[in-house]
Formats: structure tokens, C-alpha cells, sequence
């Protein structure tokens, strides 16, 4: 079973768990655009749903798919979130943004009852950090935030370099006019601390480790997929 086979193995795993009527957070990435063409299949053989994507990308595909969406304002609360992740540790900590989305997906699954992570056996670490950290910023004050982030870092006993992601146009740009630092930690032992003293700092709009967010996380490897509970 190659990469994308494992991809589609968890989507479909995800989608047992949509119900006629249900509001739906919608993630990004690719494995997340496989639930989308899954539950494209669905809305087009007649299950009801509502959508709300978590990126500008996700919104094209679910237009072009025939998914019925609508904003967040909408529908300020959701039943089920399903989105992918870049790094998932046993306690089911995440972290995602590798696809810059993060604001709004972090956004999307704090509003929903429930959050389904869906990920192939290579997202799975013993230990976040192996995938570097996506740090959302503002624009202003970007040198400032980033020798904030780098003290915060040292005093937890990070270290690695911390790079502005860049697209082909220079630096980019997320969906809500943000930048992108990406904190090659390596390894993050205490992710619950970096979490909270990273939202303590006045440029950094928000971050990649998602903490005490999913339900649980559909896996899916060669044998096919298994469900991931917090230990
Ligand atoms: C998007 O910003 C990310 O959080 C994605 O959910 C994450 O990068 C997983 O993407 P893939 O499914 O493409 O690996």
C-alpha cells in the first residue's frame, strides 16, 4: 500500500463516523483532501451535510466537489472536526500547520464536539518535534517575536534554527495574512509548556501544537487502519 493508499484508508475510516444532518469541520492537507472527495461521493448519493473548510484551499475543493459549505459565523458550532497531522505522540498531541493552515484549523476543532485527526503510521513520534514547529506571526514586529521565541526556547532546552517560511514570491502568506515560522526543535518534551508560554508572546497569533484537541486519530498503515486513543 503505497503513501496515498494509507491516506485513503483513514478517510474512509473518518467518514464512518459522519451522520446525516451533521456540521462538519473540514481540514487541509492532503490527506484531509481525500475525506473531501469521499464525502463528495456521499453529498452526491444524498447524505446532508454542512461544511466548514479550514482553509481557502479546502473551500475550492469542496465548491468543486459539490460540498455544501458555510462559515464559521454560520455555524459557530460544529459536530465533528476531521483533519490531518503533521506529528502525533501517544497522548494524542499534534502538531499541524506543515500546509500553513493552522489559525483556522486550530479555530475549527476548538468549535467542534468532537475532532477526528486522520494520518498514515508515518505522523505517528514517540516525541513531538521531529516535524518542525509552525509558528503563525504577524507581520509587524517580526524580528521581535522571533528573538522572543528563540529565549522562550532556550530556557525550555530548545534549540535549532528557526526559519520564515517562504513561497515562490517571498515570505508566506497564510490565509489570514500572517507569516510563518518554522522551529526546528527537534524535540519537544514538554510540549504543554512551549504551548502556553509561545501564546504568551504578543507577535505569535497562534501555533502548531494542537493539545488536548482530538478525540482520536484514525491510523492507517500497510494492515489497514486502527484507532489511536490518549494513553
Ligand atoms: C495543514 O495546515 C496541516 O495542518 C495539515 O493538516 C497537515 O500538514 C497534514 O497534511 P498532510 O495530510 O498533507 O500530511
Amino acid at each position: 500500500m503505497d503513501a496515498r493508499e494509507m491516506k485513503v484508508k483513514a478517510a474512509e475510516a473518518a467518514l464512518q463516523y459522519v451522520e446525516d444532518g451533521m456540521r462538519l469541520g473540514i481540514g487541509t492537507g492532503s490527506t484531509a483532501e481525500e475525506f473531501v472527495r469521499l464525502l463528495g461521493e456521499k453529498v452526491a448519493e444524498g447524505l446532508k451535510v454542512e461544511g466548514v473548510p479550514t482553509s481557502e484551499r479546502t473551500a475550492r475543493l469542496c465548491l468543486e466537489l459539490g460540498v455544501p459549505l458555510r462559515s464559521l459565523d454560520e455555524l459557530p458550532e460544529l459536530d465533528l472536526a476531521i483533519d490531518g497531522a503533521d506529528e502525533v505522540d501517544a497522548g494524542l498531541r499534534l502538531i499541524k500547520g506543515g500546509g500553513g493552515a493552522l489559525l483556522r484549523e486550530k479555530i475549527v476543532a476548538s468549535a467542534s464536539a468532537r475532532m477526528i485527526v486522520i494520518a498514515d503510521e508515518s505522523k505517528v513520534v514517540e516525541t513531538l518535534g521531529r516535524f518542525p514547529l509552525p509558528i503563525e506571526i504577524n507581520a509587524f514586529g517580526m524580528a521581535t517575536t522571533r528573538i522572543a521565541i528563540e529565549r522562550l526556547a532556550s530556557r525550555l532546552g530548545l534549540t535549532g534554527d528557526i526559519k520564515l517560511r517562504k513561497s515562490e514570491d517571498g515570505a508566506f502568506t497564510t490565509d489570514g495574512g500572517h507569516h510563518i515560522y518554522d522551529a526546528f526543535f527537534g524535540r519537544i518534551p514538554d510540549a504543554e509548556a512551549l504551548s502556553n508560554q509561545l501564546n504568551s508572546i504578543p507577535g505569535v497569533v497562534e501555533h502548531g501544537l494542537f493539545i488536548n484537541m482530538a478525540s482520536f486519530a484514525i491510523i492507517a498503515g500497510p494492515a489497514g487502519a486502527r484507532t489511536l486513543k490518549a494513553n
